[in-house]
């Protein structure tokens, strides 16, 4: 009988330090073990991750969080057929750490090692519990980017339209910010928005009729900053994270229904799934609003559960999968890559970049 390979996940980019081990099946892939540590409690009083802290609390975690992810597989290591690391994009010094660590255990194993892009750990994050085929249309949504990205196979991906300036992530972390809630601030403003009058503020939905399916976020934050500054009672700071959540909803279902014309122009195929990735994929309002689009535009709509839409090794280990599965191995010299597009030949768009 042949075996199913085995992978061990490693994911050190940003203010998670996490370790997985995936195992292939015939259905699809199983997650052994996933365990993840987030800093946010040590960079909660800076409002935002601080790259020194960031890389110093990897190498503190880093031996303890991939034993109990042995551990917690039931596999020996001796077990691991290919070792995984995401090599970028990411904070450089937080990269490091991931990287090497992952390089050295290949090396003691005599195993292959495989630099992963984060983001396509992200975009190969639904393959974990559902058995999707290429193509697909992926919106990935995290702090640090927000990419409407065709899926066409391992390694072939067309950016179909990102931001202009802020991540979607930012956005609700600045708004986090500027309302008071702490860092991280996406789920907390989901929380506020649940207690709030989403119609109190008019807030912009900056490019909403220009740039097809590009988005931007800078104006709609400003906004909510000269909102807040009339701000008194609790209550005026629900309204607002409902006003925030509600404008963030409306520009996601229009740029959305415009990625579809996209996708529909690009790929003609009957069975069409959208994919939802990246820590804001995780906010129950925004997936339920999908949900109501793809109904009605014939498209599939594929979320990971929320543990696997935050950062996570799991991810990171099967986009390892299917790249062992292809034979796509790294040598160890291979570099950490803090800016690193999925979309090689995507132009930058920030700033400039568009023209409207
Ligand atoms: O994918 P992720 O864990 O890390 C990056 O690669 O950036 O995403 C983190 C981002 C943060 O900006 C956080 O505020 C946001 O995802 N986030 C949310 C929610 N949970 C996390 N945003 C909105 N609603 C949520 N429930
Ligand atoms: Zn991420």
């Amino acid at each position: 009988m042949v075996k199913n390979s085995i992978i061990l996940g490693i994911e050190t980019s940003c203010d998670e330090t996490a370790v997985a081990v995936v195992k292939d099946s015939k259905k699809c892939p199983k997650i052994l073990s996933n365990i993840v540590s987030s800093q946010t409690n040590i960079h909660r009083e800076f409002g935002g991750v601080v790259p020194e802290l960031a890389a110093r609390s990897h190498l503190e975690k880093i031996d303890l969080i991939a034993k109990k992810a042995l551990k917690d597989s039931g596999i020996q290591i001796s077990d691991i057929d290919a070792v995984a690391a995401t090599a970028g994009p990411g904070l450089i010094v937080c990269l490091s750490v991931g990287l090497s660590f992952g390089k050295s255990i290949a090396t003691f194993l005599k195993k292959p090692f495989i630099a992963i892009n984060h983001l396509e750990g992200h975009a190969l994050s639904p393959k974990l519990n559902n058995s999707i085929s290429y193509p697909y249309l992926l919106l990935l949504m995290s702090g640090g980017h927000t990419q409407f990205l065709l899926v066409k196979e391992l390694g072939k991906y067309e950016r179909l339209g990102t931001t202009i300036d802020d991540a979607i992530g930012e956005a609700f972390d600045k708004v986090g910010k500027i309302i008071g809630v702490g860092f991280p601030g996406g789920p907390k403003i989901e929380e506020y928005a649940k207690l709030g009058n989403k119609n109190r503020y008019n807030l912009p939905r900056p490019i909403i009729n220009k740039g097809g399916c590009n988005l931007s976020f800078a104006g709609l934050k400003t906004a909510v900053l000269r909102v807040s500054e009339k701000l008194s009672t609790e209550q005026d700071k629900y309204d607002l994270a409902a006003s925030f959540q509600k404008t963030i909803e409306e520009i996601l279902f229009i740029k959305t229904k415009l990625a579809f014309n996209e996708f529909e122009k690009k790929e003609k195929k009957k069975k069409r799934s959208f994919v939802i990735a990246g820590g804001v994929a995780s906010n129950k309002s925004i997936r339920k609003m999908f949900k109501i689009l793809c109904d009605s535009h014939n498209f599939n709509l594929i979320c990971p559960p929320p543990n696997l839409c935050t950062d996570n090794a799991a991810m990171i280990a099967m986009a390892g999968l299917e790249r062992f599965k292809k034979k796509k191995f790294n040598k160890l010299d291979y570099p950490a890559r803090p800016r690193w597009q999925l979309d090689e030949k995507a132009k930058f768009m920030k700033g400039s970049g568009l023209i409207l």
